[in-house]
């Protein structure tokens, strides 16, 4: 039989959720996406995540995504999402407003970083295992042997006196009109910076903008192999499904 979970990834312009094969990383049936609300308050937020399990008629263990650092199940920062989700007890609110107790809240980048090292580009990987999403901001999950280190927030390291995420994001690129050829000169500087404090044995690079990867990877100058993302646009997903099967709940 298929061991399946749930999971809803909540970014700053869609939720999306679906039901996902734990075994394989595969969804089954749709990807289920509603427009994220605005403002992007955690009740409204809350009440879409609601929507979503309802629509899929899920009725077990699920996990949940947050653009935000994580602990114990309270949102920390707010970077690209209302400011009002700091300091808010976000797996309370979503056990609330879905109706059980055991939901597993985790910042996005560690659920997608989770899903690739297991299922996705880290799967045959030992060691350490880096993944960065690259989208409005920059994300970071570190795993070693498959075991996560949660909240690491790399996106906020100062690279040349510049947030990094405020350097190489992918809305930098769109900002600036930056071709893919520039654009990686400031994703090498970034990726350098983080590779000179972690030594990882693999970059797995995420977000929407992997997607166009031949594009970009090729000019990448950096000592550490960088991989595509191979899950995509499920990885935020099949990640949050996974650490609520796991219990990691950081
Ligand atoms: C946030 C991170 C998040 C990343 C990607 C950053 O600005 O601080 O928590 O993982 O954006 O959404």
């Amino acid at each position: 039989m298929t061991r399946t979970g749930f999971g809803i990834d909540v970014g700053g312009s869609g939720i999306k959720g679906g039901t996902v094969d734990l075994a394989t990383g595969e969804l089954i049936g749709e990807r289920i996406k509603i427009a994220t609300p605005q403002p992007s308050t955690p009740e409204a937020v809350a009440r879409t995540a609601a929507e979503i399990a309802a629509e899929a008629a899920w009725d077990g263990p699920l996990g949940i995504t947050l653009p935000s650092v994580v602990t114990n199940g309270l949102a920390r920062s707010a970077a690209n999402i209302d400011k009002s989700w700091i300091g808010t007890d976000a797996r309370s609110l979503f056990s609330k407003a879905l109706g059980r107790k055991d939901v597993t809240v985790l910042n996005d980048a560690d659920a997608a970083g989770i899903a690739e090292d297991a299922l996705g580009a880290g799967r045959d990987v030992d060691g350490v295992v880096v993944l960065v999403t690259f989208g409005t901001g920059i994300g970071s999950a570190v795993l070693h042997n498959g075991v996560l280190l949660p909240n690491t927030e790399f996106g906020h390291l100062e690279v040349g006196g510049k947030e990094a995420e405020h350097r190489a994001a992918s809305s930098v690129k769109e900002d600036k009109d930056l071709s893919y050829k520039e654009w990686a000169k400031e994703v090498s500087r970034v990726l350098e910076a983080f590779e000179n404090l972690l030594w990882p044995d693999l970059f797995i690079a995420g977000g929407g903008i992997s997607r166009k990867h031949e594009k970009w990877i090729p000019h990448l100058k950096n000592r550490t192999e960088v991989v595509p993302a191979a899950l995509l646009n499920t990885a935020g997903i099949v990640g949050a499904a996974l650490a609520a099967d796991k219990g990691i709940a950081p």
